[in-house]
């Protein structure tokens, strides 16, 4: 029999995970950077002349990593928040005092479009080591149109750099400008007549985002940003129910949004309206974590009514300077009591389908991108458990092994 020709063999896993189950066999074949056949490696090899090969020597192979809630457009972190937290502060007030996210504002506006993009690079390529190879990324800290344009900039360009696939996000309505302080409503005004337009025409973004907080934006004004974005043509993700269940869930699953995250304080009419509508929920759990936080989103009751729920880190210098998944898996596994295969399942296939991008990405089938990682565990079952330790071991983007 005339073998095809493929680029890549990979071969001597404990276990393939595809994105939603356990495959048969120990490997797969890449070919152009996509997957062509997964299975047993001694069959694959019967019918595939791989240029090269990758043992991957009994770890467990899974799609790359999706993180679908990231905010890497920021300057530095914010440690000493975190000192102000351990003394007994909490978010709210720290924002309530103009740090917080305008802190963070202040930051991002004294570096130039060059000096940002470096630090998003930077971001995507830490996110990258723990098996990141697909994420979303907001703006949001730049909080004038031209910064905010800065800053989708800075993400294409980063994406460019370090080969990361993007999803940009437009977080203009990330928290009230300290300049809009008195009138919140201007700031608004200013987004739905020319922030979101020019975001749209530019095509830098390809959703927007809005935090809907009593520290950020009350309904009515997230419901004018909200349908100016739908209005534009940009898919509609949404911060909600994080400290104050205002009905920001509510208003997401109306208007079509394709997400709505943070659920730590997510009530029963929300989580009705979840189910019935086709909204995903974004859990973040290392968030209550890092911010002290008891509430935890209910992930379990959201998966018995049918929600689909992805994982994310919301990797931030605010509530969560994490650029790990798999440390957001141990979370999701420890706080919101999801096994190690719907860990798996909600940082790959679930966040693809979330971005509407799951018909390329996050799965380990034919025809799909050839993103996997390789990790150092035994089986599937360890997944999560170790933390403070990152499994990955190897990268692979496009069918090409990262070094
Ligand atoms: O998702 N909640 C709003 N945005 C981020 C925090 C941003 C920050 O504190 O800098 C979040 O938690
Ligand atoms: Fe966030």
């Amino acid at each position: 029999m005339t073998k095809s020709p493929c680029d890549l063999l990979v071969h001597g896993a404990s276990a393939v995970f595809s994105g939603e189950e356990v495959l048969e066999g120990d490997g797969l074949v890449i070919g152009r950077g996509k997957v062509l056949e997964t299975g047993e490696a001694s069959s694959l090899r019967e019918c595939w002349d791989a240029r090269s090969e990758l043992d991957v020597a009994c770890g467990v192979v899974a799609p790359g990593f999706v993180d679908a809630h990231v905010h890497p457009a920021f300057a530095e972190g914010r440690a000493g928040e975190f000192s102000l937290r351990s003394q007994g502060a909490d978010y709210q007030e720290i924002a309530a005092a103009g740090g917080g996210i305008l802190s963070s504002v202040r930051a991002v506006r004294g570096l130039s479009e060059e000096e940002l993009s470096r630090k998003v690079a930077d971001h995507f390529r830490r996110m990258r080591c723990h098996g990141t190879t697909a994420c979303e990324a907001k703006s949001g800290y730049g909080l004038t149109v031209e910064e905010e344009l800065k800053s989708l900039r800075a993400i294409a360009f980063a994406a460019e750099a370090t080969g990361m696939e993007v999803f940009p996000t437009f977080l203009g309505a990330h928290a009230v400008p300290e300049e809009h302080r008195e009138n919140p409503d201007d700031w608004i005004d200013e987004l739905c007549d020319k922030g979101l337009p020019a975001v749209a025409e530019s095509g830098l973004a390809r959703a927007a985002d809005v935090f809907i907080e009593g520290i950020a934006f009350n309904l009515d004004r997230s419901r004018r940003y909200l349908e100016k974005a739908k209005e534009v043509g940009l898919a509609l993700r949404v911060h909600a129910d994080q400290f104050e269940a205002l009905g920001g869930v509510e208003l997401a699953v109306e208007l079509g949004a394709e997400s709505v995250d943070h659920l730590e304080v997510l009530e029963d009419r929300g989580l009705e309206a979840l189910a019935l509508g086709t909204t995903f929920a974004g859990l973040l759990p290392a968030v209550p974590h890092f911010l002290g936080q008891e509430s935890d989103a209910p992930a379990r009751r959201l998966l018995a009514a049918g929600v689909r729920c992805f994982v994310a880190t919301d990797f931030n210098p605010g509530s969560c300077p994490c650029p790990s998944l798999p440390e957001a898996a141990h979370f999701a596994r420890r706080r919101l009591a999801l096994t190690a295969e719907e860990a798996l399942t909600a940082i790959t296939s679930t966040a693809a389908d979330s971005l509407g991008a799951g018909d390329r990405k996050g799965r380990l089938i034919p025809g799909h991108d050839a993103d996997l990682v390789v990790l150092d565990l035994p089986d599937i079952d360890h997944f999560g458990y170790f933390l403070g330790e990152n499994p990955v071991r190897t990268v692979v983007m496009g069918g090409v092994v990262q070094e």
